[in-house]
């Protein structure tokens, strides 16, 4: 079989991706039955020969693009899911043809360079100081988990004990201290840290879902505090203020997992929401949620540069290539090969600026207030105060949500799951792709009601 030439097959690529945006805002968000039929198709022997790339792409698009999640449509609601901007998936697919290499500045200039002037870059969005450093990773999870082990190695060499080189056997204990609503990676990464996910302290919180500070106990430099900025249900934001005063004064760590609300740093007018989150010592984000780059994206920030650096620390002689000049980004990341994130995220600022950033954040929160004061209007109940893009809603009792939830995930109109707050069944609803506009919401509020009465809405 004649190999297609590679500029052919890129030029395919590029127009059925084209044509795949320009639709995915007409269709079902869910998979029809007979796209899930057709991915059968998929499954058979590894052939022989290998097949033609224009070929390749041509099952790909015809049977994957329709198997495929609407996210990039506008009306998917469900988890945290972030758009693409265009910029970003233009700038992504430049740079998978690059090929680029980012765990050093020698194997990659250009990424590394993105990598500087990003970081630096949303140290100023966030208010942060200039020796913060960071890493780009693969999402919150794996920043939640590098900027713990920063916490892990901080506290513990302060306290004499070499944890790279030791292990946690035998080493001084540590405390963490979390709240009754820290998210699940979280625990995931303290107990991939060896720190334990049921020997956390866990604090009860209030009807809004923050910390209470008066129940947590009293820290030491021992102890490493995990707060938030956004609750996954309710989008609130732990009392950031006064806990790292409390922190700094005892020498004790805070970590934020800020996977999306931390970039409510960037808009003043939730500055009563995210006051004192800048006096942390570690934050983990995406760039996948809130700033809308392509999968997989996230970012780690530590206060103290040599507490990452030390925590992610890997030494072998070959890999000493060339002098070092500047950051070179495998001291900083728990990867070594990896692809060059730092370029969709700095398309991103760069095409946001400023201004396009804190409004993207506005434009979040204001969606989400309609979707609250459409659906009160019709009746039903918001069981959160919606402060930012998060909204949970009750249809009366939990089997009537629970089949309000399955009905409207069927219709394909738009797409929410459910959760379960603080006792009662839920349809939670996330809002965090540019692509939503107050159309989208108004069908959806529409598809929502249909879904609860049977009929229409009007
Ligand atoms: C508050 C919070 N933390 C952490 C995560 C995990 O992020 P990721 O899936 O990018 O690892 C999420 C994902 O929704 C989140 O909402």
């Amino acid at each position: 079989m004649e190999e297609s030439s590679a500029h052919g097959v890129l030029q395919d690529a590029s127009e059925r991706a084209i044509s795949y945006l320009q639709s995915v805002k007409n269709r079902s968000v869910i998979a029809s039955p007979e796209a899930m039929r057709r991915l059968d198709e998929l499954r058979h022997a590894l052939p022989q020969k290998g097949v033609d790339s224009i070929e390749v792409l041509r099952r790909l698009d015809e049977i994957g693009s329709p198997a495929t999640v609407a996210t990039a449509g506008g009306r998917y609601f469900g988890l945290v899911m972030g758009g693409a901007l265009p910029v970003t998936v233009a700038a992504s697919w430049l740079a998978t043809a690059w090929d680029q290499n980012a765990c050093f500045r020698w194997t990659s200039p250009i990424a590394a360079t993105l990598e500087d002037v990003s970081l630096q870059w949303l140290r100023d969005l966030f208010g942060m100081p200039e020796g913060v450093a960071g890493a780009f990773v693969s999402g919150a999870s794996m920043a939640s988990l590098t900027g713990l082990a920063s916490a892990r190695h901080a506290l513990l060499s302060r306290l004499g004990w070499d944890v790279e080189a030791k292990g946690i056997y035998g080493a001084p204990e540590l405390r963490v201290v979390v709240s009754e609503e820290v998210h699940v990676t979280v625990l995931k990464a303290l107990s991939l840290l060896g720190l334990g996910r049921e020997r956390v302290i866990l604090v009860p919180t209030d009807r809004r879902g923050r910390l209470k500070v008066d129940s947590m106990p009293a820290l030491d430099g021992r102890t490493i505090v995990c707060i938030q900025a956004g609750n996954v249900n309710t989008g609130d934001f732990d009392p950031a203020a006064e806990i790292c005063l409390r922190a700094r004064q005892a020498g004790a760590w805070v970590h934020v997992d800020g996977a999306f609300g931390l970039w409510a740093l960037a808009n003043r007018n939730f500055d009563v929401l995210t006051a004192g989150l800048a006096e942390a010592d570690s934050w983990a984000t995406d760039g996948h949620k809130w700033l809308n780059v392509p999968y997989d994206s996230g970012i780690v920030l530590v206060r103290n540069a040599a507490d990452l650096r030390a925590a992610m620390s890997a030494n072998a002689a070959y890999l000493a290539e060339g002098a070092e000049e500047g950051r070179e980004p495998s001291h900083y990341t728990p990867e070594s090969s990896r692809r060059a994130r730092g370029v969709e995220i700095w398309a991103a600022l760069l095409h946001l600026g400023r201004d396009g950033i804190a409004e993207l954040v506005e434009q979040f929160c204001r969606l989400a207030r309609q979707f609250a004061d459409g659906l009160s209007s019709h009746g039903y109940e918001i069981l959160n105060d919606v402060v930012l893009n998060q909204v949970l809603v009750s249809f009366g009792s939990s089997e009537a949500t629970r089949a309000v939830i399955d009905s409207l995930q069927a219709e394909g109109v738009c797409w929410c799951g459910g959760t379960s707050w603080q006792g009662r069944t839920a349809m939670r609803i996330s809002v965090a792709n540019w692509a939503t506009t107050e159309t989208d919401v108004d069908l959806s509020i529409q598809a929502m009601v249909r879904a609860a009465t049977g009929s229409p809405c009007v």
